[in-house]
């Protein structure tokens, strides 16, 4: 089993984007039976597959043990693919993690999960505070989007360094170039200084997932955004089967 994080502390970097299109491709491409958790209160990833919550679902007392996951799980249109989405009560999930005081929890939770599926995929919070710190101490490895600019390698490191602060060993972080226009120069030069980087393209086929509310490896498997989603889909792969 392996918990596979989608993190960054900035906004808009397109976290909830590759989160689900990597769940997409672990549950379809891969054969894993996998669970997608949205540890957001925006609940996007849930959006991004046309799945709510049910009705009084509490995401957030699944920490204090007050609600079973098993009850919150839903099943997505695709084979060995379930979502844990988000409700209102994340937006206490910082208060309550701090509350509990157990500093694995998030692991705990996601080592109990792991009985049901090969893979959880964390879409999280563009924050920084107790949510964070727990998922980098869950995560087998960190996926970080990056918006391609001069000071891609700077936010990369500044991140980095935030994760090893929270986290005595620290799991493998893997960026990643989100929003990749090449007819822009800033992004050229950012994809010259990182060739080996994995980059997600630019693409109104990436808009279109929170249109058709599908992956776009379902709807477009052709397009040059689904080859590069498996591109990094497959690195992700390639890096656990390293880690043993
Ligand atoms: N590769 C892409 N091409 C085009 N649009 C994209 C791409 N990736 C993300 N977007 C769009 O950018 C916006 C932000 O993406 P997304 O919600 O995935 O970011 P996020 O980091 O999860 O944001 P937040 O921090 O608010 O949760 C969305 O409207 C999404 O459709
Ligand atoms: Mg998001």
């Amino acid at each position: 089993m392996a918990v596979i994080a989608v993190y960054s502390a900035k906004g808009g970097v397109g976290k909830t984007t590759i989160a689900a299109n990597l769940a997409w491709l672990s549950a379809t491409v891969s054969c894993r039976k996998t669970l997608l958790w949205d540890l957001d209160v925006a609940g996007g990833a849930g959006f991004l597959y046309g799945v709510a919550p049910r009705k009084k679902a509490n995401a957030g007392a699944i920490f204090s043990r007050d609600s079973n996951p098993a009850d919150l799980i839903r099943k997505t249109s695709y084979d060995r693919l379930h979502l844990l989405p988000a409700d209102a009560s994340l937006r206490q999930l910082d208060n309550v993690l701090t509350r509990i005081g157990k500093k694995k929890r998030l692991a705990k939770m996601a080592g109990e999960l792991s009985r049901g599926y090969d893979r959880i995929i964390l879409d999280c919070p563009p924050v920084l505070n107790e949510v964070s710190a727990q998922v980098l101490r869950a995560a087998s490895v960190v996926i970080v989007p990056l918006p391609p600019s001069p000071l891609s390698t700077r936010a990369f490191e500044m991140v980095t360094e935030e994760i090893r602060t929270h986290t005595k060993v620290h799991p493998p972080i893997l960026p990643v170039l989100s929003m990749l226009d090449m007819r822009r120069k800033l992004h050229q030069q950012a994809r010259e200084e990182h060739p080996n980087w994995p980059a997600i393209p630019q693409a109104s086929a990436v808009e279109q997932c929170a249109v058709l509310q599908k992956p776009v490896g379902d709807f477009a498997p052709t397009s040059p955004a689904a080859r590069r989603f498996g591109q990094l889909w497959t690195a992700i792969e390639r890096k656990l089967a390293s880690m043993g």
